[in-house]
C-alpha cells in the first residue's frame, strides 16, 4: 500500500517546535541551557538561580533572584486536607503514584484554569513536599513541615530527614543536571497537554505519568535494583551475560539523542569518585560501565543520567523508590517552561495514524458474533 505520509515510530529525528530553552548535542555530548553550559551551571548556580534561568530565559540579578527564592519557599506547605488524604494512602503506594495523584488533586486547589507561572512556581514549590511527607508517612515517622529560611534543596533533605547532610550541595546540584533536556518523552507529554489549553496541574499530572516508565525516568530506579542483584563486581561479567542472552535492555545505559557520553553521566560519575569515602556500588557500576561500553561499541550505548543518579541519592540514603520522584521535583522546571514556551505561538497536537485495518465489513447482532477457537 502507498502511504500518504511517513511514519516515525517514537518520532526519532522528528521536530516538533523550535525552542530557545536548552540545545542537546548527542553527538558532542554537550548540554547548554538558555546558551549555558551544563558544567558551569552545576560549578557556579544553584537549583532556584537555575530554575530562574530556564523560566525567563536569562539569569536573575540579586533582586530577581530574591524574588524567585521567596516564591518558591512560601509555598511549600500543603493543604490540611491533603495531608488527611496522604495519611490514608495504602503504605505501599508507590512515591510516583502518590506524586502523580496528589498533583492533580492540587488542581482543585487553584483558581487558574489556564497555565500560568504562578502555578508552575506553586507546583515547584509543593512537591518536594509531597515527596517528604510520603517518606514520612510510608515509614510511620512525624511529618517535618518546610521551613522557609532554607533553600529548595537544604528544605527537601530537612523534610525528609530533620538535618540537612554534609555535601548538600551535590544534592542540590544534581537537581540542576535533571532540570531540563529538550523535548523529551515527559516533556513532550506535558506540551501535548498544554497546547489543548488545559492547565499547569493536568500538563504536570501527564508528564510525571510519562515520566514514571522504565524505559524513562524509571530507570534510575531500576539501575540500583540491577546493582542490588549484581552484588560485586567479580558477578558483572555473567550478570551482563544474562541479561545479553535475553534480550533484556541495561537500565541506565543507551539514549534517543546521546550517541557518546551523555554529559550529566560523566558530572555524576566525577562527583562520586572524588568523595573521600568509598561510595556504595559505586565500584559495580564503573564494572559494569566498562563491560557495556566494551560490548556495545559499535551501538553507542553510553551510560545516560539515570545510572549515576541513584548512586548519589542512595549515598544521601534516599530510598531507590523515591528516586523518579526526585527526577520530577527538578524536570517540572523544563516541563513548565516548555509548556510555556509552546502555548506562545499554540497550536494543538493532532498527529494521525496510517489505518491498515479491513474497511466495509457487514454488522452484526451480537447473536450473530461467532468466534473461532
Ligand atoms: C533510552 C532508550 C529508551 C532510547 O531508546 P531508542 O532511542 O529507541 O533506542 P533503541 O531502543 O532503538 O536502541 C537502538 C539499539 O540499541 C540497543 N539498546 C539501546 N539501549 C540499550 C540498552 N540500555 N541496553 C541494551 N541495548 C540497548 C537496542 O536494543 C537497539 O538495538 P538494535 O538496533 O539491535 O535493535 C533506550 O536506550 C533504553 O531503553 N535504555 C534503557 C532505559 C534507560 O536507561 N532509560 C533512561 C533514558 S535517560
Amino acid at each position: 500500500m502507498k502511504l500518504d505520509y511517513d511514519v516515525k515510530y517514537g518520532l526519532e529525528g522528528v521536530a516538533v517546535a523550535i525552542s530557545s530553552i536548552s540545545c542537546v548535542d548527542g553527538v558532542k555530548g554537550e548540554l547548554v541551557y538558555r546558551g549555558f553550559k551544563i558544567e558551569d551551571l552545576v560549578e557556579n548556580s544553584n537549583f532556584e538561580e537555575t530554575a530562574y534561568l530556564i523560566w525567563f530565559g536569562n539569569l536573575p540579578n540579586e533582586n530577581e533572584l530574591d524574588f524567585i527564592t521567596s516564591m518558591l519557599s512560601k509555598k511549600r506547605e500543603l493543604p490540611e486536607n491533603i495531608i488527611y488524604m496522604m495519611e490514608n494512602f495504602p503504605k505501599n503506594a508507590h512515591p510516583m503514584e502518590v506524586l502523580r495523584s496528589i498533583v492533580s488533586i492540587l488542581g482543585m486547589y487553584s483558581n487558574n484554569d489556564n497555565s500560568t507561572l504562578e502555578d508552575a512556581i506553586n507546583l515547584t514549590a509543593k512537591i518536594p513536599t509531597i515527596i517528604a511527607y510520603w517518606y514520612r508517612i510510608k515509614n510511620n515517622l512525624d511529618l517535618i513541615h518546610p521551613r522557609d529560611d532554607l533553600k529548595h534543596s537544604e528544605n527537601f533533605l530537612y523534610m525528609l530527614f530533620g538535618e540537612i547532610p554534609e555535601k548538600s550541595e551535590l544534592f542540590d546540584k544534581s537537581l540542576i543536571l535533571h532540570m531540563e533536556q529538550g523535548m523529551n518523552a515527559s516533556t513532550f507529554a506535558a506540551t501535548v497537554t498544554a497546547s489543548t489549553l488545559s492547565d499547569v496541574y493536568s500538563i504536570i499530572t501527564t508528564a510525571i505519568g510519562t515520566l514514571k516508565g522504565p524505559l524513562h525516568g524509571g530507570a534510575n530506579e531500576r539501575v540500583l535494583n540491577m546493582l542490588d542483584e549484581i552484588k560485586t563486581k567479580e558477578k558483572v561479567e555473567n550478570y551482563l551475560n544474562s541479561l545479553i542472552s535475553r534480550n533484556k535492555k541495561i537500565m541506565g545505559f543507551g539514549h534517543r539523542i546521546y550517541k557518546t557520553y551523555d554529559p550529566r553521566a560523566l558530572i555524576l560519575k566525577k562527583w562520586l569518585s572524588n568523595m573521600n569515602e568509598k561510595v556504595k556500588y559505586f565500584d559495580i557500576a564503573v564494572k559494569v560501565e566498562e563491560e557495556v561500553l566494551k560490548r556495545f561499541e559499535s551501538k553507542k550505548i553510553y551510560p545516560n543520567v539515570d545510572f549515576y543518579s541513584g548512586i548519589l541519592y542512595n549515598y544521601f540514603k534516599i530510598p531507590k523508590e523515591f528516586f523518579t520522584t526526585i527526577f520530577a521535583m527538578a524536570r517540572i522546571v523544563g516541563w513548565t517552561a516548555h509548556a510555556m514556551e509552546y502555548c506562545k505561538n499554540n497550536r494543538i497536537f493532532r498527529p494521525r495514524t496510517i489505518y491498515n485495518g479491513p474497511k466495509n465489513l457487514d454488522y452484526k447482532k451480537v447473536k450473530e458474533v461467532e468466534r473461532n477457537g
